[in-house]
């Protein structure tokens, strides 16, 4: 755990902030690598997790942006409205979940709304590398843009399209033209709200795009259906017990409350961090992280949000 200062907060888009996070002692902080976030503890003890932004070689400052949730369930209109310029905050190390491809020869950055915040470190990283990209930015209208004047002013700024949905001249993007076909060598990059993300998802695999060269990272969850919701069981292989997981709770909550440690994060499946080996039995899953062929192996699961189709999961732990 860090514990970092609040150095600015600044307005910079319609229902966005930016927090700029420094060590209180003035010392180095953790490098991190584009595409990472952080885990933010607010004094609520609400967790939330948002990506930096700052170009990845900066050591003294991280960097985020935070858009405001009208259905916020406590993060963001708590960075909002109770984190002040000066305050001390709790923060994880970087963690990186959404890393660019290390052997990807060119990239394609695409950004809904706030999703521009990972897109932004990994613009600056590519182009520290002298990579080949280039970085679409939708948004609905300039006002609810953040960063539009660092991109805009940035050495990059001839490899950004930005597509305004209010402008007069319509400049909306046309993925399928975008993602015409796959191209070897060539990786995506997605990120924004979840329409956004299942329209660019879904014509990339329309057009044939392998699903190792299209790498996305959710903000929010997808709503699930608990309706049908059942009660099973879940063993543990190493130590041979079990426990029932009743039809109203998760198997982390379950495993947790018995003192078993499995590391999370969104606890809503969009991050990965609690994936956990399954030996047997077949996983119902919920989550947004993996991919499809991912799912279809059956053989992990997201314990935080993800349950079973079978009477009995036998996970690796
Ligand atoms: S904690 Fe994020 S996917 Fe489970």
């Amino acid at each position: 755990m860090l514990q970092v200062l609040v150095n600015r907060k600044a307005h910079v888009a319609d229902g966005i902030c930016s927090f700029e996070l420094r060590l209180a002692n003035g010392e180095l902080l953790p490098a991190f690598t584009a595409g990472a976030h952080v885990d933010v503890h607010l004094p609520s003890g609400v967790v939330r997790q948002y990506s930096l932004c700052n170009p990845p070689e900066e050591r003294h400052r991280y960097l985020i942006g935070v858009l405001k949730d009208p259905l916020s369930r406590g993060g963001s209109q708590a960075m909002h409205e109770r984190v002040e310029q000066g305050q001390a905050l709790q923060i994880s190390e970087p963690r990186n979940l959404f890393p660019l491809a290390a052997h990807g020869q060119r990239h394609l950055l695409i950004a809904g709304g706030i999703g521009i915040t990972p897109m932004l470190a990994m613009a600056h990283e590519l182009e520290r590398q002298g990579a080949d990209f280039e970085l679409h930015y939708c948004f609905r209208s300039r006002d609810r843009a953040a960063f539009l004047d660092s991109l805009e002013n940035a050495s990059f700024a001839p490899r950004v399209t930005l597509h305004d949905d209010s402008s007069a001249e319509p400049s909306k993007l046309d993925a399928s033209a975008l993602l015409q076909r796959p191209e070897p060598g060539r990786h995506i990059y997605v990120c924004g709200p979840g329409g956004f993300m299942d329209y660019i998802l879904t014509t990339a695999a329309a057009a044939g795009w392998p699903e190792d060269q299209v790498h996305r990272e959710f903000f929010a969850a997808a709503p699930i259906d608990h309706d049908g919701d059942q009660a099973f069981e879940v063993e543990l292989a190493r130590s041979g017990k079990v426990f029932q997981i009743p039809a109203d709770r998760s198997v982390f909550e379950v495993l947790d409350d018995a003192g078993i440690e499995i590391e999370t994060s969104c606890e809503q499946g969009i991050c990965g961090s609690c994936i956990t080996r399954v030996l047997s039995g077949t996983p119902d899953h919920r989550d947004q992280f993996m991919t499809d062929s991912e799912h279809a192996r059956n053989d992990q699961f997201t314990p935080c949000c993800s349950r079973a189709k079978t009477p009995r999961l036998v996970l690796d732990l």
